[in-house]
């Protein structure tokens, strides 16, 4: 990695204007290098500082960061607290009538709930959990569509103190399976179905399945919220409705007091040898680190209206839908459907109707919305934006641009933001009132997070020269462990080569001379073609450069001559091609990738499909490209992929 090569040059600059400086909540290059100052002079009470004007403490902390038991670090160990009373007690008093949550159903129905309102039902909830027989520490799975309900059961959860393990409700029955007998949960919060574009589908089937794989023992009840109304098969002694379970349920609950390092949650994410990794979070820490980026990077004013469109079953959508905006007191969107229905207009005309100020959204959803209606942006009023964000892969410049222009309209600063479900929160981002952006890069550092560029040494890499990035001190929103696997945790996360100090994040990164910071793809992503190490990110992006593209994946395949040989899966946006068609774009291809970053990363070979294969929160499955680009059999679970049909299209080489 010490020699990965920086390919791609970009030179455009977009400074904060004047007027958003003004208003931010960190303003100017001066505010963003007075934080980072503190940080480093003192930087234990750099956090603690925030940690006691951030959060509300039950008992306060006297410990800042124990160290000694390395890497499995602790933050504000014999401090107590409640991460729901954080999030809607202490707006009880201030704001009990603010929105808290605007739900869009798939069908356009908007339900909207206050403080006090999501207070009260998630005390009913929480009672009865407990009456359920759920107490501090039990695992619960929760397998949920986008909904108030889905947020009322985290912190319901939170709330007691029982651990919850959401699970993103596209997920097979075999995932869940997985993941029940794994977290050893107690119980798991379900729906009979799910609505998603237009179409009632089921879920709770999938339940049903999971439990009867075996294993499952340990769990003793099933709640299910009726949201279809679709048939569902029933085990009485298990199955409880959530309407029955609140009935007569008081609508106030006392909160568990927990130590702030009592694990708020369990998120599995996929590891690179398959089996998920239970990646748990504390919860002090944790919440800090939404708190302090929602008014860094998003920065929050009680005016706005702020909308994540990530689903509750990723990282992203438990630090900033369940937790980050509801502990600030915000008024944030959550929607059921999907971005294409009933069109592509939908994302657009919500934010018209709700006056959204902040949108936060993937690279793989702006580039699918470039390809259904590049236009369509233009036909709603979107002038209450005033901030974007994009998170969850490196954005290529030309999808930058385009949100930029046609959904900013050249006034709203785009955050992008980088961090992983292991950091809880973001890591390395702009502040949109600091930086001036360079479109695909994630910028610099937020404040307090000590974030370098290393060779397989662990020694810091030459300016300009790309690496691995790397964590150096440990901050309070970090993966505690993987739960039931410690010395997977040190092993992934801490390896010796390394010295066993930095936390590894498992991205290969490059700094440029600005200082600014861009990421290259995960490490295993990278490829080596004839001695020289390419980001696959860098390939893809000159791909997408092309006016005829969509969207591009790019993999590596073993190479006789040259090590690995570069595979490229191309969308177009036009028809898929074919015949001569094809090759003549191929070819065109071809010639433009060499133009564009040099002969080298010239594809060998080029495949097109209608769409790419991805999980359905949207990330390309690159070890299935792989496979398929050697010619392999797929031998992997293909459940969660949007399209399984296009895999026979992307086994064809355009020759
Ligand atoms: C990996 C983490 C963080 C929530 C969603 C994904 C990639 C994430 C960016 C970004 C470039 C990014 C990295 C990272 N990634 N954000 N802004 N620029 N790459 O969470 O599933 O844990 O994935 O996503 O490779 O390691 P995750």
């Amino acid at each position: 990695m010490s020699s990965i090569e920086s390919i791609m040059t970009e030179n455009r600059v977009f400074e904060p204007s004047e007027a958003f400086k003004a208003q931010a909540n960190i303003k100017g290059m001066e505010g963003y290098q007075a934080l980072c100052g503190q940080a480093e002079k003192d930087y234990e009470g750099f956090w603690a500082g925030l940690a006691k004007e951030l959060l509300v403490w039950k008992k306060p902390f006297t410990k800042v960061l124990d160290e000694s038991n390395a890497p499995f670090y602790k933050w504000f160990d014999d401090g107590e607290l409640n991460v729901s009373y954080n999030c809607l007690d202490k707006h009880l008093a201030t704001q009990p009538d603010k929105t808290a949550i605007i739900f869009e159903a798939d069908d356009g129905k908007v339900t909207r709930i206050t403080y006090k309102e999501l207070y009260h039902r998630v005390c009913e909830f929480a009672n009865a959990l407990r009456a359920l027989g759920a107490k501090k520490g039990d695992r619960i799975i929760i397998y949920l569509p986008m909904s108030i309900e889905a947020a009322v059961a985290m912190q319901a959860c939170a709330r007691i103190g029982a651990i919850h393990s959401v699970v993103f409700g596209g997920f097979s029955a075999k995932s869940l399976h997985e993941r029940i007998t794994d977290a050893s949960a107690k119980m798991v919060i379900t729906a009979d179905g799910q609505f998603r574009g237009g179409k009632a589908m089921p879920l709770k089937h999938a339940v049903d399945d999971a439990l009867a794989m075996g294993g499952c023992d340990c769990v003793e009840k099933v709640v299910v919220y009726r949201r279809t109304g679709g048939e569902a098969a029933w085990d009485a002694g298990r199955d409880v409705w959530w309407h029955d379970a609140v009935k007569g349920q008081a609508d106030t609950c006392e909160p568990e007091w927990v130590g702030a390092e009592h694990p708020l949650f369990i998120l599995y994410t996929s590891g690179s040898t398959g089996k998920p990794k239970g990646v748990q979070h504390a919860s002090g820490g944790f919440l800090l680190h939404a708190i302090a980026t929602m008014r860094w990077t998003f920065d929050y004013k009680d005016s706005d209206v702020f909308w994540c469109t990530a689903d509750v079953g990723w990282i992203t959508g438990h630090t900033y839908v369940a937790y980050g905006p509801l502990a600030v007191g915000a008024t944030e969107i959550m929607f059921e459907g999907v971005p294409t229905y009933p069109d592509a207009g939908r994302f657009w005309r919500m934010i018209q109707d709700h006056k959204v100020t902040t949108f936060y959204t993937a690279p793989t959803a702006i580039r699918s919305l470039i390809k259904l209606g590049g236009d369509l942006p233009k036909q709603y009023d979107l002038t209450s934006l005033r901030l974007l964000g994009t998170v969850g892969e490196p954005i290529n410049p030309e999808a930058w641009m385009w949100y930029y222009n046609t959904v900013g309209q050249t006034r709203c600063p785009i955050v992008d933001t980088w961090w992983q479900t292991e950091t809880g929160g973001h890591m390395i981002t702009p502040l949109p009132g600091v930086h001036g952006l360079k479109p695909g890069s994630c910028t610099m550092p937020l404040p307090g997070v000590m974030a370098a560029i290393v060779d397989e040494a662990g020694h810091d890499a030459e300016k300009g020269k790309g690496g691995f990035l790397v964590i150096k001190r440990p901050w309070p929103s970090m993966i505690r462990t993987i739960y039931g696997d410690p010395e997977r945790y040190k092993k992934n996360y801490y390896p010796e080569d390394l010295g066993g100090k930095y936390y590894l994040a498992g991205d290969g990164a490059n700094r440029d001379l600005d200082g600014y910071f861009w990421i290259m793809g995960r490490i295993d992503d990278v490829l080596n073609v004839s001695g020289h190490r390419l980001g696959t990110m860098e390939i893809e992006s000159a791909l997408v450069a092309n006016p005829l593209v969509a969207e591009a994946a790019v993999v590596g395949k073993p190479h006789d001559i040259k090590g690995e040989a570069v595979v490229a899966y191309v969308v177009l946006k036009g028809h898929r091609p074919e015949g001569d068609a094809a090759k003549k774009i191929v070819a065109d291809l071809r010639e433009w990738v060499g133009k564009e970053i040099g002969p080298i990363a010239k594809p060998d070979e080029i495949r097109f499909g209608d769409n790419l294969p991805k999980t359905r929160s949207g990330k390309i499955m690159r070890r299935l490209l792989r496979a398929l680009a050697k010619g392999e059999e797929i031998t992997q679970d293909v459940s969660t992929l949007e399209n399984p049909a296009i895999l026979e299209q992307l086994k064809e080489v355009v020759k």
